[in-house]
């Protein structure tokens, strides 16, 4: 007998991350899914923010179902459970630049703790295997030395990570209250192509694509923990598959690097002076660095980074030379949320 293909249920499908999982998935799966007829082709939902864009999908047209709708719309969200039965829930959907949360943190609390609740709710109602939440090494706060477990205490610093931190709070409440099948993911900063451009890495490129400077925050000393995003969603595919219930596991790449190192990089990538960057004053609240320890993944799971910083870079650049009419038709809004200078 043929073994039944779960239907999977993604939230933020047309972000950056989503998109990426939903194209692991179906050219993963295809094959499975030309055998189902398309029955349980993955289902998107997705409010299409800014930052949401339907044309990091177009690899992968026809293969999934798509419902533009907000996390936060309640009877909405209760209408496609009723009609599509999802077993697994993949919750990528939030705002995520923090950056945006330090200008107005409303939408951070709408969708990241409102709208994790109300998928919980009716995950739980609709009885889901699995519930996949998709959470930030962000929780964790600073740490200037040595690494976060799973185990560490979070403690967020931005509004952006606190409402983060909200929602994996809520997931572990409804694990332990309702015995609910969840499992919380932490990626490390994610980096790749599709990404929206007012994060650094695209933001560099773009910057350089315009003639202008790569604006660096403070003195460039802050340290993150790059991870590619194929990697990214290769590590979330093995939690979906193998992941133990009502456990937390993060995702970082050990490529640690100070933010002036990362644009130094780009720059040589890139092909233009190493001059070409300017300090601006600093974001509020900057946190100095984040460092994961993701020994219990690669324990458990077998999943490891596969791509270093440096050939990371390298195919990302590649890849916004080719896309560079997608990267500037976002110059536009990323000009008008920075208009008073790189924050
Ligand atoms: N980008 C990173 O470096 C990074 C690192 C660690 C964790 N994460 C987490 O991974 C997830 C995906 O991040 P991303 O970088 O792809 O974000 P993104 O901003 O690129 O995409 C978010 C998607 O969610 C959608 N969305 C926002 N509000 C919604 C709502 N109310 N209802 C329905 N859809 C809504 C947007 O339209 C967009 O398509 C987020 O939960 C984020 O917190 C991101």
């Amino acid at each position: 007998m043929r073994k039944r293909i779960s239907k999977i249920l993604i939230t933020g499908g047309a972000g950056f991350i989503g998109s990426a999982f939903v194209r692991l998935l179906v050219n993963k799966w295809e094959r499975s899914y030309f055998f189902a007829k398309n029955r349980n082709a993955p289902i998107l939902i997705d409010k299409l923010t800014y930052a949401g864009d339907l044309k990091r999908l177009e690899e992968v047209k026809g293969k999934f179902k798509f419902y533009k709708t907000d996390i936060c719309n309640k009877t909405s969200i209760q209408e496609i459970f009723e009609k599509e039965r999802p077993d697994i829930v993949m919750h990528f959907a939030a705002e995520s630049h923090v950056d945006r949360s330090i200008n107005d943190a409303t939408p951070f609390i709408d969708t990241n703790v409102k709208g994790t609740q109300i998928l919980l709710d009716v995950s739980r109602k609709y009885q889901v295997n699995k519930f996949i939440h998709i959470s930030t090494d962000e929780v964790y706060g600073e740490i200037p030395n040595g690494k976060f477990s799973e185990d560490s205490l979070i403690k967020p610093n931005s509004p952006y990570a606190a409402s983060k931190a909200g929602a994996d709070l809520l997931v572990q409440s409804y694990i332990k209250t309702y015995k609910f099948p969840a499992i919380i993911i932490r990626p490390s900063n994610n980096y790749g192509p599709w990404q929206y451009p007012e994060k650094l890495v695209p933001l560099a490129i773009l910057r350089i694509l315009g003639g202008e400077k790569i604006p660096v925050y403070g003195k460039g000393v802050n340290v993150r923990e790059w991870l590619y995003v194929d990697d990214c969603v290769r590590g979330v595919l093995a939690i979906m598959q193998k992941g133990k219930i009502g456990e937390i596991y993060n995702l970082g790449s050990t490529c640690e690097s100070k933010n002036i190192d990362t644009v130094k990089l780009l720059l040589k990538t890139l092909g233009v002076g190493q001059d070409r960057f300017e300090f601006v004053k600093d974001r509020l609240g900057h946190d100095i660095r984040y460092s994961l320890n993701s020994r219990k993944i690669t324990n458990e799971l077998g999943w490891k980074p596969m791509i270093g910083l440096m050939p990371g870079l390298k195919l990302t650049v590649d890849w916004s030379l080719k896309h560079q009419i997608w990267l500037k038709s976002k110059l536009k809004d990323i000009n008008q949320f920075y208009k008073y200078g790189t924050k």
